[in-house]
């Protein structure tokens, strides 16, 4: 039977609640979660298992979970048919978790370069679950046997270590077919938002530079600031596509205005074909406070009242639990857990 057929689509995708959300989060995943859930039943999990990988504030942590639900919700995630919730009140993660660790090897997980990025130089004072945090986000994966992970481009290689942990597991235990090979879905013209200060560095939210990145709970006046102060070249916007060749800056520009205001990066260049840096990034902060600035007072909004965002957490964890906790009880049988 094709895999289609064997496992029922499902969408899973995850945010850490480690410093506010940024552009990259919403232009590379939360806003192409919004059409999907129109086609499939989505499961959006605010992974705060995840944050605790790095240096993290234990006060702060919930408050960041809320506010990752927060974004979600206001960018377009509507928690009465998707499910939305926080990582650590679902028990099947950290469990399908340790048993996954069983199953990966070490040489795949010496292999995983978002290892090497986040642990620096000091690589032996990393704790050991940064290490294995990607087996961590293949059980957040397989716990549901979802079919279908849209990320950033950034995601990619852990996704495909999530397929050959499942591929394993159903080898090794001889459960052919059991967990399905989930699909990375890298979409839209922003699968990788770079740096406002450094068009060849990612953005990201460990980045010192506050400027680096646009947050979803900027103001109007500090993402058009950040806008002008943007990195540029000294010449003028290309005519075509092979003029953003070496122009990390430029290519990096025109991909967010195009993912803000849904068109296609050629249909951008063609916008503003021959045109100074300064008209056009008139234009992107324009846009950018168009897309953002409501996206933010709904988070304000919602954020007033933490005991609704709970309250939807708690429902998202129980709709969540009913899913994974039969999957993790056929896990426990196979492996003679049970
Ligand atoms: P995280 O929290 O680093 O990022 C959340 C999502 O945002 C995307 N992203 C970007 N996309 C484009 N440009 C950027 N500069 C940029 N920065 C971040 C990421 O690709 C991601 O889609 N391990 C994951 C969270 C996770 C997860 C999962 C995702 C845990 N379990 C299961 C999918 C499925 C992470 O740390 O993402």
């Amino acid at each position: 039977m094709s895999e289609k057929a064997l496992h029922k689509p499902l969408v899973f995708s995850g945010v850490q609640p480690t410093g506010d959300l940024h552009l990259g989060n919403y232009l590379g995943a939360i806003k192409n979660w919004v059409p999907m859930q129109a086609e499939k039943p989505c499961i959006f999990c605010v992974v705060d298992l995840h944050a605790m990988t790095a240096e993290f504030d234990p006060r702060a942590l919930p408050g960041k979970t809320r506010e990752v639900a927060a974004g979600y919700i206001a960018s377009g995630i509507n928690p009465d048919t998707s499910i939305i919730f926080a990582q650590s009140r679902v028990s099947a993660h950290a469990e399908l978790a340790w048993v996954l660790n069983c199953v990966a090897r070490i040489g795949w997980l010496n292999r995983m370069t978002q290892f090497k990025d986040k642990a620096g130089k000091n690589r032996e004072a990393a704790s050991v679950g940064l290490y294995v945090y990607p087996v961590l986000m293949a059980a957040d994966i397989l716990a549901y046997k979802a079919t279908h992970v849209p990320v950033g481009e950034d995601q990619k290689q852990h996704l495909e270590l999530a397929r050959d942990i499942a591929q394993k597991f159903n080898n090794d235990f001889d459960a052919p077919d059991f967990f399905p090979q989930p699909e990375p879905l890298i979409l839209g013209p922003t699968p990788r938002v770079m740096s406002l200060r450094d068009g060849k560095a990612k953005m990201s939210k460990s980045d010192p530079s506050a400027a680096s990145r646009i947050t979803l709970m900027d103001s109007a006046d500090e993402i058009a600031d950040k806008i002008r102060r943007a990195k540029t070249d000294p010449d003028n916007l290309p005519e075509s596509r092979d003029g953003l060749a070496n122009r990390p800056e430029a290519e990096n520009l025109l991909s967010i205005f195009a993912a803000l205001t849904d068109v296609s990066l050629d249909q951008a260049i063609a916008q503003f074909a021959g045109k100074q840096f300064s008209a056009f990034k008139g234009a992107l902060a324009e846009a950018a406070v168009a897309k953002l600035s409501p996206i933010r007072d709904t988070m304000v909004r919602l954020m007033g009242d933490p005991a609704e965002l709970d309250r939807i957490l708690a429902k998202g964890a129980a709709r969540a639990d009913a899913i994974a906790a039969p999957i993790l009880a056929e896990v426990k049988k196979i492996t003679g857990l049970s």
